[in-house]
């Protein structure tokens, strides 16, 4: 039997599954850890915290299938984007990781744009400047904190990082490359220019591979940590919505898929590249070579409704941990009580600025409509709803570009059947469900499956391993009710725009 591991470095959890070849789950582990935020609008993680459970769940993995290390022909690895490791001379972690969700670096974008300009910015990384993106956040360190900045000799993406301590090598690939700004993105490789105008030094960057390249090896130190077998491949794999892509079949024209996790995103491939000239939504390289994304981005979508759970919902979680049941799948059952509409209380879903389509650090979250009518279940179908809006400007946006989303898929841990039905109400298109809903790494498993042989190309690999079961299609009358409130939910940040500078300058 042939097996693949495919790990996800997220932002609340390092999630490892092992697969056998046709995709089919055999086993899954998965490890937590802190997100600090040392000042309101900043987002930290410690690169060692995610490198310790990359450690744990590969050696649990392994333990519960009982499956025969030499028999895994590759790994794959996938994660959280944007974040900024930085590496000394001696390849030891500098500073925590600055992680996507971070907002800090407006002063750095605003220098960007009238350095060099959000135009030319464009023409050179295919996105405009982003608070969230790398770059933004390594001039951050270069002006605050320019003791560190001038020890720095390397800067890695989280999943790249794992692959250095899991191999000693280092590595990027295009996609999560697509997401520090530096990447000619249209050439796949990095852009000379940007690194030139920003006065960064080429050193500083590894060499960048396509997605399905075999960059490394699990080394011998990495083989007796994990229990992996030394000289294991490891593919070049993916930015966690990049290799979502692949494991939900998303690899030609007029697929998309619909992701909620921490963040949520709506992506579509293109074939070749489309760059939206406002710059509201991100273009980046597929995992699939030769071809391109776009995709927008909730800030906050998951994190919205894990946020209500953790502070205002401690009799469910109680509950939840007595029955050993899913805390969400009560929060699904009070907000199924309410009426869609939630009773005309609209949720803005702010909590760390946004991206898609307001590219604004300064938005915050908002409760409007609030009245002594709403229990907790309007609250929960609120949060709920605001996302899936928040998701709808981005699917409203590809439609304007004429990108065909005629098959939509869902992923991510906060797909359940009553999110993916909400989501079919609100775009007015069926959401499918896939057999499998492990995304991300099914798709850097797959990834590895190709770079190694069992499948000629991920065509064939997606054909025979991702499995579309389902369909939750618009009912209308709900989808009217979403068009209704849709107009006043898009106006609200622009009527508050102005004062959310005022509230983060108070
Ligand atoms: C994408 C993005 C998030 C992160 C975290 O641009 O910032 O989706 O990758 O998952």
């Amino acid at each position: 039997m042939a097996y693949l591991i495919g790990i996800d470095i997220g932002t609340s959890a390092t999630k490892t599954d092992l697969y056998l070849e046709s995709g089919e789950v055999v086993a899954t582990a998965s490890s937590s850890y802190p997100l600090y935020q040392p000042h309101n609008g900043w987002a930290e993680q410690i690169p060692e915290d995610w490198w310790k459970a990359t450690i744990e769940t590969i050696a649990a993995v392994i333990a519960q299938s009982g499956v025969n290390p030499k028999e895994i022909k590759g790994l794959g690895l996938s994660g959280q984007m944007h974040g900024l490791v930085m590496l000394d001379e001696d390849d030891n972690v500098i500073r925590p990781a600055i992680i996507w969700a971070d907002q800090r670096t407006e002063e750095q974008v605003d220098w960007l744009e009238s350095k060099i300009g959000r135009t030319e910015i464009i023409e050179m990384t295919a996105n405009p400047p982003v608070t969230g993106f790398t770059l933004a956040k390594l001039l951050w360190v270069k002006q605050y904190e320019p003791e560190l900045f001038d020890k720095c000799r390397m800067v890695l993406l989280p999943k790249d990082y794992i692959r250095f301590r899991l191999s000693g090598v280092f590595a990027t690939e295009v996609s999560d490359a697509s997401g520090t700004q530096l990447l000619d993105v249209g050439r796949r490789n990095w852009s000379n220019e940007m690194l030139e105008l920003t006065e960064l030094d080429h050193d500083l960057l590894p060499p960048v591979y396509e997605s399905i390249e075999i960059t490394s090896e699990i080394s011998s130190t990495a083989a007796t940590l994990t229990g992996l077998k030394e000289g294991t491949p490891i593919v070049g794999g993916a930015g966690d919505n990049a290799a979502a892509a692949i494991g939900t079949g998303v690899i030609e024209a007029g697929k998309a898929f619909t992701t909620i996790g921490t963040s949520g995103v709506v992506f579509a491939h293109t074939d070749s590249i489309k760059i939206d000239p406002e710059g509201r939504i991100h273009t980046m390289c597929a995992a699939v070579p030769n071809a391109w994304h776009v995709m927008g981005v909730t800030q906050a979508a998951g994190l919205s409704l894990s946020w209500f759970r953790d502070n205002f919902c401690q009799d469910l979680l109680h509950l939840a941990k007595k029955e050993n049941k899913n805390p969400y799948a009560y929060m699904d059952e009070i907000a199924m009580t309410v009426e869609a509409g939630s009773d005309r209380l609209i949720y803005l879903p702010y909590l760390m600025g946004e991206r898609t389509p307001w590219l604004d650090p300064n938005a915050r979250g908002v409760f409007f409509g609030l009245s002594a009518r709403h229990n907790k279940g309007h609250l929960i179908r609120a949060i709920m709803e605001g996302v899936s809006f928040s998701q709808l400007d981005t699917v409203n946006i590809m439609r304007e570009l004429d990108l065909s989303l005629s098959d939509m898929r869902a992923t991510g841990g906060g797909a359940s059947p009553f999110w993916r039905q909400m989501l079919a109400d609100v775009y007015g298109v069926p959401v499918h469900k896939l057999a499998a809903n492990t995304g991300g790494t099914l798709g850097v498993a797959l990834l590895a499956a190709v770079a190694t042989g069992s499948y000629k190309d991920l065509k064939e690999a997606c054909s025979e391993a991702v499995v579309p079961v389902a369909s939750s299609k618009p009912k209308k009358a709900v989808h009217d009710r979403y068009q209704q409130i849709y107009p006043l939910y898009h106006q609200l940040y622009l009527s508050l725009k102005e004062d959310f500078i005022s509230l983060s300058e108070l």
